[in-house]
């Protein structure tokens, strides 16, 4: 009788289970996020042991940051967030039997995706069919890129594109959430995203999307891989200069590689030319030198390009916000690092130049391309500024996709998939 009782009580009283788990490479090591309704944070077992994850957020309804989309939709986070910092020589993880994605001591297959969110924005006149899978391809890029059984997941920044509500006669995006908040950023990333969170570790860049006066909050509460601190959570406007940076750090990819992640969001809040802005990044790029020495391969990864992007048939400066020029900051040479991987600009393009790193543009992975006309190759720029230093260019523009990085022996390469799993070009990288 007992043991019937008891089982209609466990049937009766329901554990709320975590609406999501994921795993992100961070400073030192990982760290497992738990983003949950119960009211305790989980255990999650560890090789072997128990042990509970902590609160990093608890729920909250955030002020309304102020910015040029004029968001005002819905700013609350109902759900926890909770957290278990590992270090990097932890080997298995599990939560409720689930095993956890933890970091493998080599990581020779990345998964490269940017610029993913559903563009909503009245500002621009902008509303994407978020509900439309081909007009909205992120769900299944996702489904697509984790079936390939990725060491690790590169996600180069721009996540959080529902600013405002979908217009009245747009069928499209009906009935979408929007906002800063846990309903948009469920919708937008966490959701389409999860069979991609539970293959891999990842790599959480952050984007001008993610800067404070926009989903910062969010940003810091569920995807910065730091600690969260008062002052530096993007909560009021006057520490946006502490919430919109971290140091930059190295993932080690094992055998003397690794992928250093900056944090450039204070060029996208500060006003171009800004001395305190311009110390910052000028620290930024030296720490990213310095820490290039450590290994024999270096990838480096922001979500601004670090150098000019060859873009409607002119060689654009994508570090700028808008109209404000990057070529305002001095880029060092960065001799010892193989590769730079961005986004910010919604297209795929592969630039090769005479003195600096090869750049990748991945920012196609779901959020509205950039339809402007792209130079098929060098020719078409020739004689134009800026042009001299290219040696090799691709772009490809009007289609959706992710690539695929991967170590072969002490060679890599690059594979551009489109969103249906169609091979669009092979790179040696
Ligand atoms: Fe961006």
């Amino acid at each position: 009788m007992i043991p019937m009782l008891f089982a209609a009580l466990a049937f009766a009283v329901p554990v709320p289970r975590p609406v999501q788990s994921w795993v992100e490479m961070a400073p030192g090591g990982s760290v497992v996020r738990i983003l949950t309704e119960a009211e305790t944070c989980p255990v999650i077992r560890v090789d072997g042991r128990n042990r509970r994850a902590v609160l990093r957020a608890a729920p909250a309804s955030l002020p309304q940051r102020s910015n040029k989309a004029h968001v005002d939709g819905p700013t609350g986070f109902a759900s926890r967030v909770c957290e278990l910092p590992l270090p990097r020589w932890a080997r298995r993880a599990s939560l409720g039997g689930r095993p956890l994605p933890l970091p493998r001591p080599r990581l020779d297959r990345i998964v490269l995706i940017g610029d993913t969110g559903c563009r909503i924005k009245a500002a621009d006149d902008a509303a994407q069919d978020c509900n439309q899978p081909t007009a909205w391809p992120f769900a299944a890029i996702a489904a697509r890129a984790a079936r390939m059984r990725p060491d690790l997941v590169l996600h180069v920044g721009d996540y959080l594109y529902r600013e405002n509500a979908c217009p009245p006669d747009r069928q499209g995006c009906a009935g979408t959430p929007w906002g800063y908040g846990e309903a948009g950023w469920r919708a937008d990333f966490l959701d389409p995203a999860a069979p991609l969170l539970n293959a891999a570790p990842w790599i959480m860049v952050r984007g001008n999307h993610e800067e404070c006066a926009r989903a910062g909050q969010g940003w810091w509460r569920l995807l910065d891989p730091h600690p969260l601190q008062p002052g530096a959570d993007c909560a009021g406007a006057g520490d946006d200069m502490a919430g919109n940076h971290t140091d930059p750090y190295a993932v080690n990819l094992g055998q003397q590689a690794q992928v250093i992640v900056a944090d450039l969001m204070q060029l996208a809040s500060g006003k171009p030319g800004d001395p305190l802005v311009s110390a910052q990044f000028d620290r930024d790029m030296a720490r990213i030198a310095m820490l290039s020495r450590g290994a024999k391969v270096s990838f480096a990864t922001a979500h601004f390009p670090f150098n000019p992007v060859v873009w409607q048939d002119k060689p654009h400066t994508a570090v700028a916000i808008g109209a404000k020029p990057v070529t305002a900051y001095a880029l060092p040479p960065l001799p010892h690092v193989r590769a730079m991987l961005a986004g910010h600009i919604h297209m795929f393009q592969l630039a090769r130049f005479a003195d600096r790193p090869t750049q990748v543009i991945a920012g196609f992975s779901g959020t509205l391309e950039d339809d402007a006309p792209a130079p098929a190759g060098l020719a078409d720029i020739a004689g134009k500024p800026g042009a001299a230093a290219l040696q090799a260019l691709t772009t490809i523009t009007g289609r959706f996709g992710f690539a695929l990085i991967e170590r072969h022996g002490q060679a890599w390469d690059m594979t551009v998939f489109a969103a249906d799993g169609a091979v669009m070009r092979r790179f040696a990288i």
